[in-house]
């Protein structure tokens, strides 16, 4: 075969969410583009999220919902491709869907329709997609990148990296892009498993252990960091969506602060308890604002029980704090096995948030969950992949 058959204007690494979009976006540009994806699956992330009916996006995305250590690398991108673009191509793909909370829309049958919906745009924009396609080296040249892979060596003038993060390693996890990143220079800042459950020491486990499957809404907070929602006891330790949150701002060591009775003034309602039923159980008044299991294990731990008009106004001040204000230090996450997303990644300066080209190597682009712009749960890890898959493919 001619070595012109071996040229694409575009090669794209990772066929996931942000790869997907970028490809589909530059191929209407009339780029010829190549999208190599290393597993025999494409899309695996975007089948797997949202409980199988993929969180695609929210509605009230902002730059607020991102970790990074630039917060405004990622308002380009989100102002230039927001939510409402989203919604409107899965609409125009005639693809139900619903808001399920705080803005998070899912589709109503599944997410194969929104993997679908990326493969149908990308078929009509005339990509070339191949999977089982192993990376073994990139070389930079006069004519751009020259990529030696398993379906041979292809040169390209813009070559971009779209292989994602850490999480899920038996899912097709590679640390691709960061390896890639290092080789033409670019700083990766630290990277660490994020929207993961906690552990908990052995004497905490013993202790929660038996409220496996119970959940109860909360408060988690980290310094300025605060998530209103359910955590939920798991027989490794916490899970459910404030846990999820609030791991994303924790370091190992840290400390998180929950308020099991966020909506509530403990003090208050227990002074108003006192006085309309001086004679009942702390225990039993307790369980009507939270499940009966959580109650017992927590007053066991604190040593609260007794009628309530044994607990004067220090005593019933001690048992409101104890619960608006229950310090725990995890002892760890469940790591990249069960974590969401990777925090951290490729320093964000090295990147043009116009582009997304690495201001160190022209025509190579990084856009997705390799780079350090990590999204809150709620289809914003998504809309970010959206949105930086677009620019990129404006500028490839
Ligand atoms: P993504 O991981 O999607 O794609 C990377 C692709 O590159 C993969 O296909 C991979 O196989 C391929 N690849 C890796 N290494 C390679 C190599 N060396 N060579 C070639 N190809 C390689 N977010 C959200 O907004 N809403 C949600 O509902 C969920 N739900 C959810 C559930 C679960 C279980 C997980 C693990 C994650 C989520 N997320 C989510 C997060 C979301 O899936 C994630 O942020 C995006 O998929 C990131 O998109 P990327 O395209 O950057 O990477």
């Amino acid at each position: 075969m001619h070595s012109q058959d071996f040229s694409r204007d575009v090669i794209i690494i990772g066929a996931g969410a942000a790869g997907l979009m970028c490809a589909a976006t530059a191929g209407y540009r009339g780029r010829s583009v190549l999208l190599l994806e290393h597993s025999n699956k494409i899309g695996r992330k975007i089948l797997m999220s949202g409980g199988g009916r993929c969180n695609f996006t929210n509605l009230h995305n902002s730059p607020a919902n991102y970790l990074s250590a630039n917060a405004h690398f990622c308002k380009s991108a989100l102002s230039r491709y927001p939510a409402a673009r989203f919604i409107e191509l899965v609409e125009r793909h005639g693809i139900d869907y619903h808001e399920k909370t705080l803005g998070q829309l899912f589709c109503d049958v599944s997410s194969k329709e929104i993997l679908q919906l990326l493969l149908t745009e990308c078929d009509w924009a005339g990509v070339d997609v191949r999977t089982e396609s192993s990376i073994y080296r990139i070389d930079k040249n006069s004519d751009g990148y020259r990529v030696k892979t398993s379906a041979g060596i292809w040169q390209c003038r813009s070559l971009v990296i779209a292989t994602g993060g850490l999480s899920i390693p038996n899912g097709g996890a590679t640390p691709f892009a960061y390896e890639t990143a290092r080789q033409f220079g670019l700083n990766v800042l630290p990277l660490q498993a994020a929207l993961v459950p906690f552990t908990l020491q052995p004497r905490e486990l013993d202790i929660f252990k038996p409220l496996s499957g119970v959940s109860h809404r909360i408060r988690a907070r980290i310094g300025d960091a605060a998530f209103v929602e359910n955590l939920l006891f798991t027989h490794r330790g916490l899970s459910g969506p404030a846990i999820l949150q609030i791991s994303s701002y924790w370091d190992p060591g840290g400390e998180v602060e929950i308020d099991l009775f966020p909506e509530l003034d403990l003090l208050q309602w227990l002074g108003e308890q006192r006085e309309a039923r001086p004679r009942a159980d702390i225990r039993t008044l307790l369980s009507q604002q939270m499940h009966k299991r959580v109650v017992q294990t927590f007053c066991d731990l604190w040593g609260f029980e007794g009628p309530i008009n044994r607990f004067d106004g220090p005593q019933l001040a001690a048992v409101a704090e104890a619960f608006h204000r229950w310090v725990i230090k995890p002892a760890g996450t469940e790591g990249y096995r069960t974590a969401e997303v990777t925090r951290g990644g490729i320093d964000t300066d090295e990147v043009s948030s116009k582009t997304f080209e690495a201001k160190k190597a022209p025509g190579l682009y990084f856009i997705g969950e390799c780079l350090d712009v990590t999204g809150h749960l709620g289809g914003h890890n998504f809309q970010f992949a959206w949105a930086c898959g677009d620019a990129a493919g404006q500028y490839v």
